[in-house]
């Protein structure tokens, strides 16, 4: 019997999408500003190609300005700087997403660090990453902004709370970590060397997995009302033997759903949970930094 409330990632990433569009009409009505998104995406990876569509979908949803450069994957890194030269100096675009990951030819944190770090809506910026890490105004990674977004809805104040965030990704557990550490959470950071995992979560009024292993995290590791939050998008052959036989898929999470639900007070699933929250978070990403950019330009 599932006892925990769902944590609603689809509704609230629409409600979210639905306030960035206002805010994209008034942004538009009272400075004359569109935000524009530039999307790139080198070579044919098939999971990237579909991320990407959805966030140029989704960019003009809003009625952002979306740009999109698809280059191919034999493209030269030195082509590829240049390209995001252009789009740094691009006064139309005001956030710059290169999808990852990059083809092995291409050294990602020169990329990434080529980017103008009040451009960067993904936050992987050695600046933004730094900015965070000593607790100062970034622009902030989207999933665990989503994240923390669906946190502080369940929970409210943060304060106080014992945090373990499973994972050390740069993409996800770095930053959650800081954000939980901003939000004045207790927070511990677990990988694959730590030794007494399921201890330290027993501990832990909040939960975060983000390890990329399918249901990694036992119902019976969750201290009984503990928020758990799954970053986990794990694709594992269908349950059902006749499904699994017509080699059938399905989506799960890093934490075994349904046991963990009957101990904590709340959890996201897989898929509906985090997953939508990434997307609504760029485009949020992507109206601070227009905000900020048109500020930074405008006449004193
Ligand atoms: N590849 C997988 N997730 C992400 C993401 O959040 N941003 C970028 N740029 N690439 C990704």
């Amino acid at each position: 019997m599932t006892e925990a409330i769902i944590i609603d990632g689809k509704t609230f990433s629409s409600n979210l999408r639905n306030k960035i569009a206002e805010d994209v009409k008034s942004l538009k009505k009272e400075q004359g500003i569109v935000p524009g998104l530039a999307v790139v995406l080198v070579g044919e990876n098939p999971a990237s190609q579909i991320y990407v569509r959805k966030k140029e979908e989704m960019t003009k949803a809003v009625g952002m300005h979306s740009v999109s450069h698809h280059v191919k994957a034999d493209i030269s890194q030195q082509a590829l700087l240049d390209l995001i030269d252009t789009l740094n100096r691009d006064p139309v675009i005001h956030g710059i997403l290169v999808q990852l990951p990059l083809p092995k030819h291409i050294d990602t944190p020169t990329i990434l660090a080529a980017i103008d770090p009040a451009k960067d809506v993904d936050g992987f910026h050695i600046i933004n990453a730094g900015l965070l890490a000593i607790g100062k105004p970034a622009l902030v990674p989207c999933t665990p902004a989503g994240c923390m977004m669906l946190l502080k809805d369940t929970l409210g104040n943060l304060q106080g709370k014992s945090a373990l965030v499973i994972g050390r990704s740069t993409i996800v557990g770095r930053p959650m970590a800081q954000l939980l550490l901003a939000a004045d959470c207790t927070v511990t950071i677990a990988h694959r060397y730590t030794s007494n995992l399921e201890a330290l979560c027993r501990q832990a009024d909040i939960v975060v997995a983000a390890v990329g292993i399918p249901h990694f995290v036992k119902g019976t590791w969750i201290k009984p009302g503990a928020v758990i939050i799954d970053v986990g998008i794990n694709r594992i052959p269908a349950q059902d033997p006749e499904a699994k036989a017509a080699g059938k898929t399905k989506i799960v999470g890093d934490v075994d759903f349904e046991e963990a639900a009957k101990v904590a007070s709340a959890i996201t699933p897989v898929p509906g949970g985090v997953g939508p929250m990434t997307i609504a978070c760029l485009l949020n990403n992507t109206i601070q930094a227009a905000r900020a950019l048109s500020d930074s330009t405008a006449p004193s």
